[in-house]
């Protein structure tokens, strides 16, 4: 029997892994997120299983390593939250490498629905039985020139889902996708010519802030943003003084730089000390959820099951086709990863 620590544990989380619980591995499940402080929980287990928030920095590893954990399991696809460089020799991580882009895509294209249509405004006001449409006026989506960053297993369902509404894609990527008929520009064309641009890349050194105070210069005035990748692709002071001055006319955030202490949590009885997260959420073009994405019972599905599979793989001494390592995620020539010749990273 496996014993696998699961921290930041929510009861849907537990319903769907209970659904795909697997004979040779116990759950051990934590609330707490995994940072320097709780680490030493996963004492008697033999992994950990993880996700987006929580912290996997020099000194989490290092613990673990020291307490025997020799992998870690993240439920998710992103990875930004761990130091690769350390882990590496020390503990393998896996990760669900897309558990349903279409999850994702979707809710992209919803806060895009809703922001332009005010649809979150209209709710409230029918309730009030106020039935006047007064400032509710949007536009149509088709004709539209919508720009997409990154055109991986996200990006391209959303280019889908845009195409069907009989918008304009064009798209950025330093790695484009082979055999599509994505129309590709340069990131400052995208920036110039989009009127609506969703951010579907990684959070990587070069993506960190993409849109930036120069990068809204560079953009259309009216133009929208949608994030529902990272926080920090967006630098949320600029963002704010874009939004302020109109040269963006909405924002739909799924996630936020500084969401980690807030997002996933019910903080309503919290004095919020995020003062540019305030101000967001008292504008009516700002659309907020709490990196709600994926949140699909297909993609919890998906997730469990890849998760399990993974750290199955990992203790039956398998080839590991969902590890990563700082070889493969960085190249560089200090972390050389063998998944090619070995079937695992190291
Ligand atoms: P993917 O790996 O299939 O695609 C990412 C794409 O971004 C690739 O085509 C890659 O070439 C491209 N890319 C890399 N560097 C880039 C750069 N500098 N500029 C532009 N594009 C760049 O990943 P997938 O599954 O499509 O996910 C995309 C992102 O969505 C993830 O990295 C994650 O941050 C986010 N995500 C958010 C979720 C949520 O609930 N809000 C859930 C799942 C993923």
């Amino acid at each position: 029997m496996h014993k696998i620590a699961f921290y930041d544990t929510k009861p849907y989380d537990r319903e769907w892994f209970e659904k795909s619980e697997h004979p040779d591995i116990e759950f051990v499940y934590f609330e707490h997120k995994l940072d320097k402080d709780t680490a030493g929980f996963s004492k008697n287990c033999d992994g950990v299983c993880a996700f987006v928030n929580d912290t996997i920095d020099k000194d989490v590893i290092n613990i673990l390593h020291d307490q025997g954990i020799r992998i870690i399991a993240m439920r998710c696809a992103g990875y930004n939250n761990i130091d690769f460089k350390e882990a590496y020799k020390k503990i393998s991580i896996v990760r669900v490498p897309g558990y349903s882009p279409y999850a994702v895509a979707e809710h992209a294209m919803g806060l895009l629905l809703c922001l332009n249509r005010k649809i979150h405004r209209a709710y409230f006001r029918t309730r009030d039985f106020n039935f006047s449409l007064n400032g509710l006026m949007g536009f149509d989506l088709h004709g539209r020139c919508v720009g997409v960053v990154g055109t991986g297993k996200i990006g391209q369902v959303f280019i889908d889902i845009c195409r069907g509404f009989g918008m304009d894609v064009i798209a950025y990527d330093p790695y484009p996708a082979k055999s599509t008929d994505i129309c590709y520009v340069s990131k400052e064309e995208l920036f110039e010519k989009s009127d609506i641009i969703s951010l579907h890349c990684p959070l990587t050194e070069e993506t960190r802030h993409i849109i930036n105070e120069k990068s809204l210069g560079m953009m259309k005035d009216g133009v929208y943003i949608i994030n529902t990748s990272r926080g920090r692709l967006i630098e949320s002071e600029s963002l704010y003084e874009a939004i302020k001055s109109g040269k963006v006319k909405a924002a739909g955030l799924d996630v936020y730089e500084e969401e980690s202490d807030l997002f996933f949590e019910d903080c309503s009885d919290r004095i919020i000390r995020d003062d540019v997260l305030k101000l967001f959420l008292s504008l009516p073009n700002v659309l907020i959820t709490s990196h709600q994405a994926f949140f699909t019972s297909e993609a919890l599905s998906n997730i469990a099951e890849c998760t399990i599979n993974n750290i199955m793989a990992y203790f039956n001494g398998e080839a590991l086709d969902n590890e990563i390592c700082y070889g493969c995620i960085s190249g560089k020539k200090d972390g050389i990863c063998h998944k090619k010749e070995k079937g695992r990273c190291f």
